[in-house]
């Protein structure tokens, strides 16, 4: 695999940070995954809009142009013969000698790279996913697309030794979002429900597009919070992100959603959402 660092494309073991970056030792640093279908990036212009106000909300110098990024993308799905898969990229905000404050001067770094994935026939579309609720540890501005991701490593692990797929977060009674994905419900009155954007959850550019995708084709959009009693009561449930487009998610915390099975509502948007992709 290439990787990209700071302006070069290069081998894994050539590809490296010093340890006195500060993404590594404050994980100040903010990243972005976007999707690649038939080695093109999926809505990659609202990724980079996104990673240009999360380095905004954090007063952190860009790398390089959006333009620059873009091209130094291109080269590294080039370069990788990327089909299918995700394309990593991270924003730190440099070396600078450890201390909490920003440095006054600082050369923000910018690495990349890809990953091969077989996103359009994942075999959960077919399943569904089952998740467990936990509550939300993680810090209180989760719009802004850090790698801080502990809190939500931590939730899959959790997950994981439960014997499930993910997590769903719970703050103040109520779901934010899956460990790294936003969260959905289907109403019996097949209204879409997910939590509003703000502070509490990453605007995700995949639940723009479903959304916009899901009111032409016809669904009443509900962006107000639910409570897990509600997501078990609901008749589907779903998750989206840049790695799993619309995911059925069956069961919760061991309670079976409908048949168990993925709903239509899901699987139909999914379709839309892939269709569009591609
Ligand atoms: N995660 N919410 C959280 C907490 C996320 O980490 C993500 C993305 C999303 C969905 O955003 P988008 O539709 O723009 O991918 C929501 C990426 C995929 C990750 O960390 O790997």
């Amino acid at each position: 695999r290439t990787f990209y660092v700071n302006g070069d494309f290069v081998a894994e073991e050539n590809a490296k940070i010093s340890v006195l970056d500060r993404g590594f030792l404050f994980a100040d640093a903010v990243y972005e995954v976007s999707t690649v279908l038939k080695g093109k990036l999926i809505d990659n212009k609202a990724h980079l809009k996104r990673l240009a106000r999360s380095m905004s909300e954090l007063s952190m110098a860009p790398p390089c142009s959006e333009a620059e990024i873009e091209a130094a993308q291109l080269e590294l799905i080039k370069l990788n013969e990327l089909d299918e898969g995700l394309l990593y990229l991270q924003v730190s905000r440099g070396v600078a000698d450890r201390d909490f404050a920003y440095p006054a001067k600082s050369k923000s770094s910018l690495v990349m790279f890809t990953q091969v994935k077989n996103l359009l026939n994942s075999p959960m579309a077919e399943q569904g996913l089952h998740v467990i609720s936990i509550p939300d540890m993680r810090w209180k501005r989760r719009d802004i697309k850090t790698v801080g991701l502990l809190a939500p490593s931590m939730g899959k692990q959790a997950a994981l030794d439960a014997g499930v797929h993910d997590a769903w977060m719970v703050e103040d009674g109520l779901v934010t979002e899956g460990t790294s994905n936003n969260a959905y419900i289907v109403t019996k009155d097949r209204k879409i429900q997910t939590r509003h954007l703000g502070h509490e959850i990453l605007s995700g550019i995949t639940r723009h597009a479903v959304l916009k995708f899901a009111a032409e084709a016809g669904y009443t959009i509900v962006e107000e919070p639910f409570t897990i009693e509600a997501a078990r009561q609901a008749s589907e449930a779903f998750i989206t992100s840049a790695s799993t487009f619309v995911m059925p998610v069956v069961n919760i915390d061991g309670v079976e959603l409908g048949d168990g099975k993925p709903g239509p509502v899901s699987k139909q948007l999914r379709l839309i959402y892939i269709k569009a992709a591609l």
